[in-house]
């Protein structure tokens, strides 16, 4: 039997060059709406659990409170703004898949590759997990992109695993492990 993870938010915050990964609160909502109705996003990333701020700030903390995810927004360090997010979901056996956002206007500055890059450390280490994996659409270039950046390591192709508007789509599954981790970053 698997026990869950307690997933209490990162004790202190983690925080990049000029963001800090912070819980979900209610004012990012028109920002997390705007970010899934971008087309180039939304093929990739999960709906918001819910449809008005109130009940999608309840359901990223039931997630969080059953040991099953843990969403964060990246928020810029000046205003506090939404520019995307990362989450990770919490598997059998201590292992996490991960995701990762960010808002059309903020890429191409290194944001993701940074925040990316602390949650999995933070998982891999703080959190104890044994392997951190991503799955990536084949045809979804900037996300293989930022697995080969953070030194994910390719697995194989898992063929026709999610189903795309139009037809099934092929997968590339990456992982990297406790011991590939840096801990010194
Ligand atoms: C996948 C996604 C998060 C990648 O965003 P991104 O902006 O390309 O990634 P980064 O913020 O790390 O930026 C990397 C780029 O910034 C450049 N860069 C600038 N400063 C940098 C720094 N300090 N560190 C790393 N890269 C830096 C890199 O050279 C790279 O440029 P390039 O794409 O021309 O090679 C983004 O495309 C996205 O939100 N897509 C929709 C959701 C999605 O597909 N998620 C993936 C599934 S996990």
């Amino acid at each position: 039997m698997e026990i869950a993870l307690l997933l209490d938010y990162p004790d202190p915050p983690l925080r990049g060059a000029t963001f800090v990964l912070r819980p979900y609160a209610s004012i990012d909502f028109d920002a997390a709406v705007a970010f899934g109705e971008d087309p180039d996003t939304a093929r990739w990333v999960p709906p918001l659990p819910a449809l008005d701020p109130v009940s999608v700030l309840a359901e990223f903390e039931r997630y969080r409170i059953d040991g099953d995810m843990l969403h964060l927004v990246i928020a810029d360090v000046g205003d506090d703004r939404y520019l995307g997010e990362v989450m990770v979901v919490i598997g059998d056996h201590l292992v996490g898949e991960v995701g990762c956002g960010v808002v059309a206007g903020c890429r191409g500055r290194g944001i993701a590759t940074e925040a990316l890059g602390l949650l999995i450390r933070w998982c891999l280490t703080d959190l104890g997990l044994g392997r951190v994996q991503a799955l990536v659409a084949q045809e979804n270039q900037p996300g293989l992109d930022l697995a080969t950046r953070l030194g994910l390591r390719p697995e194989g192709v898992l063929r026709s695993y999610w189903e795309g508007a139009d037809a099934r789509i092929d997968v590339v599954m990456h992982s990297i492990l406790r011991d590939e981790v840096d801990r010194n970053e």
